[in-house]
């Protein structure tokens, strides 16, 4: 059994929502967004664009890549916070729009942490069952829709977009793609960084609609320092367990949250800017799109070769977090 990252593929909105746009709309300016976060830019979908149509572009170039067809699929997994609807999923619906059907689909709710998470529970799949042969992950949020755009705290972070990868399981004897992972996860801290209502515990009324509590909210002070914090750990972890050293790494690709939390992970690993995948300035954060973004990105533009060792790491709402150690 090895398996290996077959295909890649991303795709972000046409529409770009820059800071001076935003200066428009709350009471922000773009230096303070450009030193505090690193966002120059973001995505912006289209009114009658959804989560599975960014979804499906995305996993197309990813497809393609890989040289299959989504009849050939048998696991899509996609991680969402912004699904096109509660139910059906939008693994469901994507496969279909792909031209696929019969693979074993379900979405994945771990935010940010989404895209890793959804690499390992494909990897895990595919390890147990050799009928896994092809899996899809697709990481596809559309989050302007859960955005607050008259809170300047939250709304010069968000943008939207998606990023997919096809995993394959060649039945050969060679090594394994990923080589280590860690996850986590404290529910404790979940109201750090929360969208309240419209759930079963604050169902949708007219009033949690006016409060705005169908958006994002987040305590970002708080949320910064453990991002840092777990994301460094669970990062050493992987290193340690694969028995490989910082030095050794090709490239890191942490989740583009903020640029000052990619710094302060980076350097507390020990790697400098040159290996550190980073494209916030363009598309600020899109969750669980962010890393399969960067991914994508960084093979097509030749950062990554096969061979090469990538660390991946994120952290998001739950608090989630983890990181995943690739040998491309
Ligand atoms: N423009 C101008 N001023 C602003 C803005 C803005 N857009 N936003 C906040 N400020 C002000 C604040 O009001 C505050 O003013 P005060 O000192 O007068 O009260 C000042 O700037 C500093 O505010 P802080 O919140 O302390 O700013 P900080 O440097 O912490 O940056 C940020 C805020 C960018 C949100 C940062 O804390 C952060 O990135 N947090 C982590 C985000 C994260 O990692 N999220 C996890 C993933 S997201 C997910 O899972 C969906």
């Amino acid at each position: 059994m090895s398996i290996r990252i077959a295909g890649t593929g991303s795709y972000v909105p046409e529409k770009i929502l820059t800071n001076a746009d935003l200066e428009k709309l709350v009471d922000t300016n773009d230096e303070w967004i450009k030193t505090r976060t690193g966002i120059a830019e973001r995505h912006i979908a289209a009114d009658d664009e959804a989560c599975s149509d960014m979804a499906v572009a995305a996993a197309r170039q990813a497809l393609d890549m890989a040289g299959i067809s989504a009849s050939e699929l048998s696991a899509v997994i996609v991680a969402t916070t912004t699904p096109d609807h509660i139910f059906p999923n939008t693994a469901s619906l994507a496969l279909d729009r792909l031209g696929g059907k019969g693979a074993f689909c379900f979405d994945l709710s771990a935010a940010c942490s989404g895209f890793i998470s959804s690499l390992e529970a494909a990897y895990a799949l595919m390890c147990t069952r050799s009928q896994y042969r092809y899996a899809l992950v697709i990481g596809s949020e559309k989050l302007s829709i859960i955005t607050n755009w008259s809170d300047r705290n939250t709304c010069v972070l968000f943008g939207d977009g998606a990023g997919a990868a096809v995993l394959e399981n060649t039945a050969d004897a060679g090594p394994n793609t990923i080589l280590a992972a860690d996850f986590h996860a404290d529910g404790s801290l979940g109201s750090l960084l929360t969208l309240p209502a419209g759930g079963s515990r604050q169902p949708a009324t007219a009033a949690t609609v006016a409060a705005h509590l169908h958006t994002i909210h987040m305590e970002g002070r708080e949320t910064f320092k453990h991002a840092v914090n777990a994301m460094t750990g669970a990062c050493r972890t992987v290193l340690e367990t694969a028995g490989v050293r910082a030095e050794q790494l090709k490239l890191v690709i942490p989740h583009q949250a903020n640029i000052r939390i990619i710094q302060a992970v980076s350097q507390r690993l020990g790697v400098e800017d040159a290996r550190v995948f980073c494209n916030i300035a363009h598309y600020g954060n899109t969750s669980a799109a962010s890393i399969g973004i960067c991914l994508d990105e960084a093979v097509r533009g030749g950062r990554l070769e096969r061979g090469d060792l990538v660390l991946l790491t994120s952290f998001g709402s739950g608090l989630t977090w983890g990181a995943m150690l690739l040998k491309y």
